[in-house]
């Protein structure tokens, strides 16, 4: 059964987005826009570029934005085409073309484990990804999911993202405690949600980029309220890895921004924009000109 393909990938887009309000009062954090696209665009592209092809959105409270965002636009796409815009169309026509997506509720924000249980009827026995799309990864060699696929096909079992985070910062993070096996790769021995930072059993931080096989939910149905009072998805791949289930963890190549935080977002859309084929020029211009303020 574990011998299969990554089919299947599960996105939690019900969190609060406490930490961008007004922005996320009344639109999910997933749905800020990285330059010109949805941050929840990039990773449903880097999970449909690595083969997937049925996704499932765990949805909050303002759901409709997403679900509009991967639908069809007929009167959007009326227009563009009555006023000859073709290649917008086939810009807003693409999204709808992206992939199988379903929507399912988290009726109450109890945590990331507790959103991540709600795609069980979705996964339905198989493997499966998950991806945290303010966790945006740069990676151009190749995508994040496709590190961790590559590491999945090659060991048979779960697999999380991690990096290198420095000093205090490390607890804002699930945080493992390992044993290297390859350049990059390593075995999973322990691991803590946002620990102290003298607590913290390495520097290895954990990304949001997982690949979980289906026993992760009898887990989660086991893992009791841990960090800020919430179901964590961290408590529960501990109980696997405690109970002795092989788990490995791939530090990322690439660079990783939070773009569910304010000045990550910033720094992400400077990086994005300086890569942007129709913007770069005119940014870079912008840019050098502020030097003088600066
Ligand atoms: C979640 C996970 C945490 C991980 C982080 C990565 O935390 O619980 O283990 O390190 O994503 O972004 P959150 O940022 O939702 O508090």
């Amino acid at each position: 059964m574990m011998d299969k393909k990554i089919r299947k990938a599960v996105f939690p887009a019900a969190g609060l987005g406490t930490r961008f309000l007004p922005a996320t009062k009344a639109s999910p954090k997933e749905m800020l826009p990285l330059v010109d696209k949805p941050l929840i665009q990039y990773s449903v592209e880097e999970a449909v570029e690595c083969g997937i092809d049925s996704i499932l959105i765990i949805t909050g409270r303002d759901k409709t934005a997403i679900e509009d965002h991967f639908d069809i636009s007929f009167e959007l796409e009326q227009v563009l085409l009555e006023r000859g815009k073709k290649e917008m169309f086939e810009l807003v026509r693409r999204v709808s073309e992206l992939a199988k997506i379903s929507y399912t509720r988290q009726k109450q924000a109890l945590g990331l484990g507790h959103a991540i249980y709600q795609a069980r009827d979705f996964v339905n026995n198989e493997a499966f990804a998950v991806l945290l799309a303010d966790d945006v990864v740069d990676a151009p060699k190749r995508s994040a999911l496709r590190q961790l696929i590559d590491v999945y096909e090659k060991y048979k079992a779960p697999v999380v993202a991690t990096m290198r985070v420095q000093g205090e910062a490390i607890s804002r993070f699930g945080v493992i405690d390992v044993e290297q096996i390859e350049d990059r790769i390593f075995r999973v021995k322990d691991m803590v949600e946002k620990p102290k930072p003298e607590e913290a059993p390495s520097d290895l931080a954990i990304v949001g980029r997982y690949i979980f096989t289906p026993d992760i939910f009898s887990a989660i149905e086991r893992t009791d309220r841990g960090a800020g009072g919430e179901i964590q998805i961290t408590d529960a791949m501990r109980i696997m890895v405690r109970e002795g289930k092989e788990f490995y963890a791939v530090e990322l190549e690439g660079k990783r921004h939070d773009a569910g935080d304010k000045l990550g977002f910033l720094i992400a859309t400077v990086e994005y924009a300086l890569k942007h084929e129709d913007l770069a020029d005119d940014f870079k211009k912008y840019l050098k000109s502020l030097q003088e303020r600066l």
